[in-house]
């Protein structure tokens, strides 16, 4: 019953990104099933689930084909190894993920979340050079306020002070410039031109020693969903080109759909040369991950054992048949139900049911691509002074639409919206008139700027 596994939850469980002391002072939410778009708690109650379970489901929970594949698969086996062998829905899945990915990403290496696909990722783009001879090319750009995930050399990448800081001195040193924010930029052209003309500069001066740069194209998600303005990534793909620094695109967030696109990538018909995946992969069933790669990465791993240019890396679970036959499982189910076409017919429908909100006195900005969103909210809508970090505005809000029967996490002063891709019109209008009240409850009776 509830109050047992309360009194058990807080007697042995750490929560992941949770001050722990503010955890055990509130009575926890414990989900026990899903259905649909809809987590049931183990009292029974019913809530949205308005953050897709951390940014990844797609059909929803329980979804019977989905259910099947696994059952299916677990009566020929759960687990077998990808070192040295193969396994049948690995391979299946590898051919099914390069065919929708964006044209000349030609093999596919598997792990199990979004920061060991970003860890792949960056291994190989360093060794692809050290196997081709150029020694010198060995540091890396991201961009400011990235999020990559929380292993060492995905933390390293990464460039929020909050999440980041503490580590530093454990960490190699990428160089930073700026992600397009036109909200606090003045406006798009002036934060693309701050992009590209740092990203260009650096490059002149540096691209000799630089491996790669890795971005979270077209909207930066954990940095409170950013979004870069048309043709940015475009732009800075053609100057990492044009001096010979490679392209790896994070599309743990934002792959499979979330967008509009398959991947976000696609908007602005850009190719990277490395490619990670995770999250909606299984449809946010099981956690398989994947590092796509250029047929020219790979060759440049091909080649003698006495040359010693082999990829040393691997997890014990790479490439689990459990998890392949569920991706490929919603892989199927996305074409079938046309998903991708309906997230971007969606978004239209969504981005009317947010316009109401952009006139609420403490909503600074919405951002919006797809079905992914984050509201902004501001102490002073003139000013856009920011809520001071303390206030955890974010959190407030977040914890009256619980109450209200909708689950999101807050990123700061800003409320992510990502519901399952296969929310309907009228469950995404009850979804947004459920955080419009809830803004309003918190943020009302602040009598600063109302
Ligand atoms: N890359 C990107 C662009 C991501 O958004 C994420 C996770 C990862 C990599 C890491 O994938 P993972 O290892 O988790 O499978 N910490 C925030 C939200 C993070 C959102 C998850 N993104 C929070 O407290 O809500």
């Amino acid at each position: 019953n509830y109050a047992e596994l309360s009194a058990k939850n807080k007697q042995y469980v750490w929560h992941p990104f949770t001050q722990m002391k503010d955890y055990v002072a509130q009575e926890p939410l414990i989900i026990e099933r899903g259905e649909g778009i809809k987590l049931f708690d183990v009292n029974g109650k019913a809530y949205y689930d308005g953050f897709s379970s951390v940014w990844l489901n797609v059909h929803g929970h329980n979804v019977p084909e989905l259910n099947q594949a696994i059952t299916e698969q677990l009566d020929q086996i759960a687990h077998s190894t990808l070192l040295g062998m193969a396994n049948v829905p690995s391979i299946l899945l590898a051919e099914k993920l390069i065919h929708l990915a964006p044209k000349g990403l030609g093999k596919v290496f598997y792990s199990d979340n979004g920061a060991t696909a970003v860890e792949i990722s960056l291994k190989m783009a360093f060794q692809y050079w050290q196997n081709r001879g150029q020694t010198s090319k060995h540091s890396f750009i991201t961009m400011n306020n990235a999020y990559h995930g929380d292993t060492i050399g995905a933390t390293s990448v990464g460039a929020i002070p909050l999440y980041h800081q503490v580590y530093k001195p454990l960490l190699f040193s990428p160089h930073v410039i700026p992600y397009p924010y036109p909200y606090r930029q003045g406006g798009e052209e002036a934060a693309v031109q701050a992009t590209l003309s740092s990203l260009e500069s650096l490059l002149r001066e540096r691209a000799h020693e630089i491996a790669a740069m890795i971005v979270e194209p077209v909207v930066q998600g954990a940095s409170g969903m950013i979004i870069m303005p048309d043709g940015c990534l475009k732009k800075i793909a053609e100057l990492l080109r044009a001096y010979d620094v490679l392209l790896i695109a994070d599309e743990v967030a934002t792959g499979f759909g979330r967008t509009g696109k398959m991947f976000a990538c696609e908007h602005d018909g850009v190719v990277p040369d490395i490619m990670a995946v995770a999250k909606g992969l299984t449809g946010g069933y099981l956690p398989v991950a994947a590092t796509l790669v250029t047929e020219q990465i790979y060759d440049a791993f091909f080649a003698d054992y006495e040359e010693q240019k082999t990829f040393f890396h691997g997890h014990s679970f790479t490439g689990n048949p459990l998890g392949c036959a569920v991706a490929l499982a919603n892989l199927r189910l996305m074409e079938e139900r046309g998903v991708v076409q309906q997230v971007a017919k969606k978004a239209i429908d969504l981005d009317q049911l947010l316009k109401p909100l952009r006139d609420l006195p403490h909503v600074g900005d919405i951002r919006q691509k797809g079905l992914m969103a984050g509201i902004e909210l501001v102490r002073d809508k003139e000013t856009k002074e920011p809520y001071h970090w303390n206030e955890r505005i974010g959190v407030r809000v977040c914890q009256v639409a619980r109450e209200k029967g909708l689950l999101t996490r807050p990123l700061g002063n800003v409320i992510v919206f990502i519901p399952p891709l296969v929310s309907t019109t009228e469950e995404l209008a009850d979804m947004i008139r459920i955080l419009a009240e809830s803004i309003q409850d918190v943020t009302t009776g602040d009598t600063r700027s109302d």
